[in-house]
């Protein structure tokens, strides 16, 4: 399956993506986690998209796109991908369609998982993610067993550098002008699946691999 996340920040969309890896064997394609080993490895992507995420702004398209296309055609991908925070504006939208379309795999489905905005800053506030392997928590809905460390591997728990009030305010602002746009262009397609956010985890994990399966599953 080809599919795209679509949500706010904080909505749970890596969340529900790493789970999906699991299930059906699929590479997770997040551009922001991608952009942030950049810029903690302090390479030349990395250090041209600090600013823009420091500020809660979007990097700007040609950063972003280049690095898609690149990822999009390494071999994991061919079975098809999960687009965690790509795209984010109809610019990126239109790009993506033209690189799939390229190769004759157009997007399946896209889902947009909803959360009501007032969720959501407790949500970003309260997240830790595991330096070792990426899982999230969150220190109000979903804490570890030990605090500050992960439940797989004990290792350290850090918190995100734009989780901060002022940049996740902008953050939510740039989502609702450039991004929630996004959920009206791929509706056009018929390909929009729109999932209730709030809840247990699984029971939102379920409801989004109920749509995947209705549409073909692999
Ligand atoms: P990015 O990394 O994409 O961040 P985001 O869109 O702001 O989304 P988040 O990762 O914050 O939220 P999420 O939906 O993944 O939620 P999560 O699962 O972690 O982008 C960061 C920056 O990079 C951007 O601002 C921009 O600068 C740049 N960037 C990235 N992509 C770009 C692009 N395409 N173009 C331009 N710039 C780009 O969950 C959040 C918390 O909630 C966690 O603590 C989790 O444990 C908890 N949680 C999850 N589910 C539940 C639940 N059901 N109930 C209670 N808590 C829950
Ligand atoms: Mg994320
Ligand atoms: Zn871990």
């Amino acid at each position: 399956m080809r599919i795209v996340m679509l949500g706010a920040p904080g909505a749970g969309k890596g969340t529900q993506a790493k789970k999906l890896i699991e299930k059906y064997k699929i590479p997770q394609i997040s551009t922001g986690d991608i952009l942030r080993q950049s810029v903690a490895e302090g390479t030349p992507l990395g250090k041209e998209a600090k600013g823009f995420m420091d500020r809660g702004e979007l990097v700007p398209d040609k950063v972003v796109l280049g690095l898609v296309e690149e990822r999009l055609g390494q071999p994991d991908c061919k079975a098809g991908f999960i687009l965690d925070g790509f795209p984010r504006n109809t610019a990126q939208a239109a790009a993506l369609d033209g690189m799939l379309s390229k190769i004759g795999k157009p997007l399946q489905l896209a889902i947009s998982v909803d959360v009501p905005f007032e969720d959501l800053m407790k949500r970003l506030t309260g997240r830790r993610t595991c330096r070792t392997c990426g899982q999230m928590y969150n220190v109000y809905f979903n804490a570890p067993a030990k605090e500050g460390k992960c439940d797989k591997d004990g290792a350290e728990l850090y918190q995100r550098d734009d989780d901060k009030e002022e940049t996740i305010r902008k953050r939510l602002q740039v989502y609702e002008s450039q991004t929630a746009p996004l959920i009206e262009y791929y509706g056009g397609k018929g390909i929009v699946r729109r999932i209730k956010g709030t809840g247990s985890i699984s029971d939102i994990f379920n409801a989004i691999t109920a749509e995947i399966d209705k549409a073909g599953g692999k």
